[in-house]
């Protein structure tokens, strides 16, 4: 582990352009018991630097914030550094040259060969400048099953998705709600993203995500994931929580049996004192095609006309990436680190799963790095209407997301 020389990088860095202390306002959406105990390790390395880390945590995830942000930015009234999701959010900002280039810092602090997997930084990447430091990865291809709800339930807990599918009957007998699920739209697109990959195969997600394949999109082999997604729709109906975080306390506390959710879903297992392995279960792919998809987060650095705030900013991006900031931020986020050069040594079961399958490669690049945002946004609606309409079917469904990747961008 090459901790000596990165460090070292890190400190030249700062060292060769010392800075006055500044205030750095920070925005971010993670609010969650899990997320406030991650974005904690961030400002305290930062305050530990002699600057101050100003939060700006803004609630009701992603969906709620983004709009927030990226009006202040382009309204003139932007905040110092902001966390959004690396990919092609925030390309319309890159492109109004309202953001911060980044590459003397990932120069000097040789992100290119310690960030991995390097789609990462080609998603901060624009005309070859580089414009966000990619602090993590979260894989949306997790399934987190309570032990508590299964044993209550008299069944063993399901090892791929079609057991879980059949244990949903035993589940119901017990009172438990089979599938937690929010109500906001992005989690019901993400949960029928992760299906569509369990059940249609990583070849089909990427023929019609990253080809924008219309035909594949409304083949028979997408049928049988909307086949899938309208039975999860039913496993979800009596889920009347509205965030994601309180949907994963259905599962901790065992009145659910089941959520897909994103690795995020570890921090609330972490702060409930919930252990992989004994008091839940995580199943990559939903145990049936293992893999992680690349998604994440990054930060992203609204210019300034102040040298000295400048030079707290790039400090900051430098120190998101040092070795024992990943270290203490991931392991409290459940995210992987984006450094390939460091020890997880106290990763827990699921997190070390994710970190075989990372190092296997078999990884899929996240939907917010081959979509655009109106075409996230696209498909958000029309899972939002399919998820709330038990009498929207399988197949109508998918006529529309057919005529959405067909003029997908
Ligand atoms: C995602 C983000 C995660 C997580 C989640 C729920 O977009 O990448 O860090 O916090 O939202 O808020």
């Amino acid at each position: 582990m090459n901790f000596m020389k990165a460090t070292t990088a890190g400190i030249a860095f700062c060292a060769a352009g010392a800075v006055s202390a500044a205030e750095l306002e920070v925005t971010h959406w993670w609010t969650s018991g899990g997320e406030a105990a991650a974005v904690a390790e961030f400002a305290k390395a930062f305050d530990a630097t002699g600057h101050t880390w100003i939060d700006g945590a803004i609630a009701g995830s992603g969906g709620t914030a983004r709009p927030i942000i990226i009006s202040r930015i382009i309204g003139g009234d932007p905040m110092h550094a902001t966390q959004l999701n690396h990919g092609r959010q925030a390309e319309e900002l890159i492109e109004a040259g309202l953001l911060l280039d980044l590459t003397d810092v990932a120069e000097a602090e040789g992100w290119k060969d310690i960030v991995n997997p390097t789609s990462l930084l080609d998603s901060c990447t624009v005309d070859g400048k580089v414009y966000c430091a990619p602090v993590n990865i979260h894989s949306w291809q997790w399934i987190w099953l309570s032990h508590k709800a299964y044993e209550d339930a008299g069944v063993p807990v399901p090892s791929n998705w079609d057991e879980y599918v059949a244990s949903a009957a035993a589940l119901e007998a017990a009172g438990k709600i089979p599938l937690a699920m929010g109500q906001q739209a992005w989690q019901s697109s993400g949960a029928f993203g992760v299906i569509n990959v369990a059940v249609g195969g990583v070849e089909l997600w990427n023929k019609i995500n990253v080809q924008k394949d219309a035909e594949a999109a409304g083949g028979p082999e997408m049928a049988k994931v909307f086949e899938a997604a309208a039975a999860a729709r039913a496993m979800a109906a009596n889920s009347n929580v509205q965030d994601w975080n309180q949907a994963t306390n259905l599962v901790i506390t065992g009145q659910a049996g089941a959520q897909i959710m994103g690795d995020w879903a570890q921090g609330e297992f972490q702060v409930a004192g919930q252990v992989a392995g004994q008091d839940y279960t995580c199943l990559p792919g939903l145990g049936v095609n293992e893999v992680i998809s690349t998604g994440g987060d990054a930060f992203y650095f609204p210019k300034q006309d102040d040298p000295e705030i400048e030079k707290a900013q790039k400090e900051l991006a430098a120190l998101l990436l040092s070795p024992e900031v990943q270290v203490n931020f991931n392991l409290k986020k459940g995210s992987l680190p984006v450094r390939g050069d460091i020890d997880l040594a106290a990763a827990n079961d699921c997190m070390k799963k994710g970190l075989e399958i990372l190092a296997a490669g078999n990884i899929l690049l996240s939907g917010d790095q081959v979509l655009s945002a109106d075409t996230s946004g696209q498909i958000e609606d029309l899972m939002v209407e399919f998820w709330n309409d038990p009498s929207y079917s399988a197949a109508d469904a998918q006529a529309k997301y057919a005529s959405i990747i067909a003029d997908a961008d």
